[in-house]
Order: C-alpha cells, then structure tokens, then sequence
C-alpha cells in the first residue's frame, strides 16, 4: 500500500525562531493524527538545522524546498543534496511551479537535482502542473504528462521507491481557488497511468501522488476522498500548526 503523507511547504516565511516555534507546535499536535499518515514540514534551508532538532524521535520528517543541480563547487548561494542529507533532511521538494516560474528551473536541471537527491540518500517530491493558460487550452493532461516522462522516465523503478509526485495546478496555488475532487482525480488518474506505462503498474500503485493548491482544513476530506490522491502539499495552511494538522486529520 503506498503511503498517505501530508506535506507542508513554508515557502520563504518565517524566520528562524518563528520555525522553530511552528515546528514545534506541529510535532505537539502530531501525536493526534492517524499514524499512517506521514507528516513532512519543508522549511527553509537556513531552518533546517535547528528544525532537525526539534522533530528528532517525532513523527514529522524534515525535507528542504530545492536543492542544486550540481554536486559541489564554485556556485555561489547554492546549496548541495550532500548538505541537506547532513543535517539529517529526509526530503525535499524539487520543481516546485515558483522555482519553475521565477528561477528559470527546467526538466532538464531537474533531472541533475533528481539524481543528486538520491545518491545522497534523500527522498524527492517531485512537483508537477499546468498553469492557468494550459488549463484553459485544455492542455493539462499533456502538459503533466510530458513532466513526468522528461523527468521521472530518466530514473528507474528501483529509484521510484524513493520519489513521491506532487500534482500542484499553477492556478490554484496561493489563490484560493481549488482544484474540484473531480478535476484532481483525473490528473491524479494520468500521472498514475504515465507512471504505470514506464514502471509497470505494481510501482504506479505504490506512488504516493499529493495534491497541491489551497488545500485546507474545508477541502482536504473531500480531495483525499479520491482514489488516486494520496495526500496534500500545503503551502499557505501549513503555517499555522493547528490548521495543517486539521488537514491531517481529514484522514
Ligand atoms: P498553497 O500552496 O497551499 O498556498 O496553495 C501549495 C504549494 O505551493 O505547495
């Protein structure tokens, strides 16, 4: 049975004390959420120090929000998938829409990160999704499908096991609109067959596929409801403790 995980994705918010602060909330709450569902905070690279204290021994995983596409070395402000494994970071978000949009992050540098990420030992949540012109174009199944095979084709079903996909509609994200059940599942259904079509379908089954887009405590029951949605990534909602555990909770 693949794994139901709720994510949270602080984005650039709160400062470090602020962090740890939440993190420590998060892990309070945690005991209250049904325990096969896993709790994943991404924090700030300068957060994860510190955080990486605060969840050991607890339910929660740590993951980053990017790391670089390249090993070590002269580039300046980034930051390796060797150093996120050694601050014991288990994840991290990779292709994430704003790291699409505003840092110029392509397939093809995703597939380094990808690679980087697991040689390090890191787990990966691989993000996905149209943005709203695709959407109106009814483009939105070609546009994820042709992310999944320019990324994930490149690794293998072994590699898969470490992978966790993140179908997140540009158009949902940080806007209040949700993607309806109905328009998740079916994006959710695709990826899971893409993925079926080059790993087979025993792997396709046991890919955790989460939703992303304002996701929240009065949706969330009704979007993990589906039968190939397997979890949230939460962005907005995931800053306040109480608020990402209800979502938790919808389970
Ligand atoms: P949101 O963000 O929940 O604030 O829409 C989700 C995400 O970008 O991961």
């Amino acid at each position: 049975m693949r794994k139901k995980i709720v994510a949270g994705n602080w984005k650039m918010n709160t400062t470090v004390p602020e962090g740890i602060e939440l993190a420590k909330a998060v892990v309070e709450r945690s005991a209250s959420v049904p325990s096969d569902v896993k709790l994943i905070i991404a924090v700030p690279f300068t957060h994860l120090y510190p955080v990486a204290e605060v969840v050991k021994g607890s339910a929660v995983s740590l993951s980053a929000e990017n790391c670089a596409d390249r090993e070590k070395g002269a580039y300046t402000g980034e930051v390796s998938a060797a150093m996120l494994a050694s601050v014991n970071c288990e994840y991290t978000i990779l292709g994430h829409s704003e790291r699409r949009q505003y840092y110029g992050e392509t397939d093809e540098k995703l597939v380094e990160k990808v690679k980087l990420a697991l040689a390090c030992g890191l787990k990966v949540i691989l993000c996905v999704g149209e943005n709203l012109a695709e959407r109106e174009a009814g483009r939105h199944f070609e546009v994820c499908t042709a992310q999944i095979q320019n990324v994930l084709y490149q690794f293998t079903a072994e590699d898969m096991k470490n992978i966790v996909v993140a179908y997140e509609p540009v158009w949902a994200i940080g806007t209040g609109k949700t993607a309806s059940s109905a328009q998740a599942e079916e994006i959710h259904a695709c990826i899971r067959k893409v993925l079926a079509d080059k790993f087979g379908a025993q792997v396709a089954e046991e890919t955790s596929i989460l939703y992303g887009g304002s996701c929240k405590p009065s949706n969330a029951k009704e979007l993990f409801s589906q039968p190939d949605i397997d979890g949230g990534l939460i962005g907005g909602a995931a800053l306040k403790a109480d608020d990402f555990i209800a979502i938790a909770q919808s389970y």
